[in-house]
């Protein structure tokens, strides 16, 4: 069969030229005619160094890791400014340790749905702890952040009710919405006068979603003015608060606890991913919340429990967030300090002002070189380009944990001015 795609009909032997989105569709009626030309782009991108993704780490993520470097195959020792281990929490001795309890104990996987034959106590022991962290009635464990948000957005609206989301939530709010067949509209980024409009003459069901810390940007959600509109106009209310449960508020509860407002929202989600440092998400909100979402959150439903192993050392994770405020509290004295470094070289951070902090590029291709040599010079940092964000929004994530030294902040922000002034970036 002839392999021809719009792709192949325009490339011009620059890789660096094309993107994702060059490659959705192929003019051929055969699926996989679009495989071939993809990967011939994806192995000279690779070859020529723009595709930097998916190199192993062979080491824990801490905040200096051994990476195998793809295209020169070498082993590399580098300060890590890119986890999600915003406490340090995936290699805690003792959440090490409760971990190989709970393997002892209940053997690696759950081997069932939760609704099934999947649960076991520690998850039950662990939704009880995480509800009474959040202070709601009950929360609902599922296997990843992203099938949290898939599963509850498509389990909660049906095709005639209206979905507005901010123009930047992550992909797992957008997946849901279209899976639920809901009218999604999305509002121009935290501009709650633009969710007016989007919320304006619409009769039906209706559930507004923000973030609480914006994962791409960094920023935080225009949550008081969010949900005098949402109220106004009898929205209920959903906030994902990945990036910042455990990080904002008194209590560590997110950004909803920090702005007075939790009891305003309806549905508060939280990944268990990032700063408890294990794997899979959550949903707190009202027990006839849970039990409905027990029937039809079908990314729950059908698919296997969370492991046990992940359970029980996210719940020491859990208990030694809750008793360590102090661990909070370096992580933002460090975001300070980063920051106030970042300012001090006038490097562009965005709109940032949480722990997750942009250095902007804005130039889809030349992020890669740059990449390349903020590595040789032995900083991690990866690239992030569309589709992860829009077109020409290329950037860098700094992600900053409680566990980097000012030593190391003060060597990642030098080799990265270095770097970014060599290239005519800064
Ligand atoms: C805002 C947001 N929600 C959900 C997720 C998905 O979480 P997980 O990686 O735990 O599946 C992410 C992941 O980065 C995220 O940033």
């Amino acid at each position: 069969m002839a392999v021809r795609t719009r792709v192949q009909s325009q490339m011009h032997g620059d890789s660096s030229d094309y993107d994702y989105s060059s490659f959705y569709y192929s003019s051929s009626d055969d699926v996989f005619a679009i495989l071939e030309p993809y990967t011939e782009w994806y192995d000279d991108a690779q070859l020529r160094g723009y595709y930097l993704y998916g190199q192993p780490m062979s080491s824990r993520p801490t905040t200096r890791i051994e990476l195998q470097e793809k295209l020169e195959q070498r082993r590399l020792n580098l300060l890590n400014l890119s986890s999600y281990n915003y406490l340090g929490l995936s290699y805690r001795p003792e959440v090490i340790e409760a971990a190989k309890r709970a393997l002892d104990r209940y053997g690696m996987g759950a081997a069932g749905s939760p609704v099934l034959s999947g649960t076991m106590d520690v998850h039950i022991e662990l939704e009880r702890e995480l509800a009474a962290f959040k202070n709601k009635p009950a929360c609902m464990l599922f296997p990843t952040g992203y099938s949290t948000n898939v599963g509850l957005i498509q389990g909660l609206m049906r095709p005639g009710d209206l979905i507005v989301a901010d123009q930047n939530s992550h992909a797992s709010i957008v997946d849901g919405a279209i899976l639920s067949k809901a009218e999604v509209r999305f509002f121009r980024h935290n501009r709650p006068e633009e969710l007016e409009k989007k919320l304006k003459g619409w009769d039906g069901k209706k559930m507004v979603v923000v973030e609480g810390v914006y994962s791409m940007d960094g920023d935080v959600c225009k949550l008081p003015e969010i949900v005098a509109i949402a109220k106004k106009h009898e929205a209920r209310i959903m906030i994902d608060e990945a990036h910042s449960t455990f990080i904002y508020g008194e209590n560590g509860r997110g950004v909803a606890e920090a702005f007075g407002l939790e009891d305003e929202i309806d549905i508060h989600v939280g990944t268990l991913s990032k700063a408890l440092g294990g794997q899979g998400g959550f949903v707190a909100g009202s027990a006839s919340l849970y039990k409905y979402l027990e029937g039809f959150a079908r990314s729950r439903l059908f698919s296997c429990a969370l492991s046990p192993v992940v359970s029980g050392g996210v719940l020491e994770a859990l208990r030694i967030a809750g008793r360590e405020p102090g661990l909070r509290a370096r992580l933002w004295a460090n975001v300070a300090h980063i920051r106030r470094l970042m300012r001090e070289e006038g490097i562009d951070v965005g709109e940032s002002t949480s722990q997750v902090i942009p250095v902007m590029i804005r130039n889809d291709r030349r992020i890669f070189d740059v990449a390349h040599r903020l590595q040789r010079a032995g900083l991690y940092l990866q690239p992030i380009v569309y589709p992860a964000v829009a077109k020409h929004r290329s950037r860098f994530r700094i992600s900053v944990s409680a566990t980097h030294t000012t030593d190391q902040l003060n060597e990642g922000v030098s080799i990265l001015a270095h770097v970014l002034r060599e290239e005519g970036i800064l």
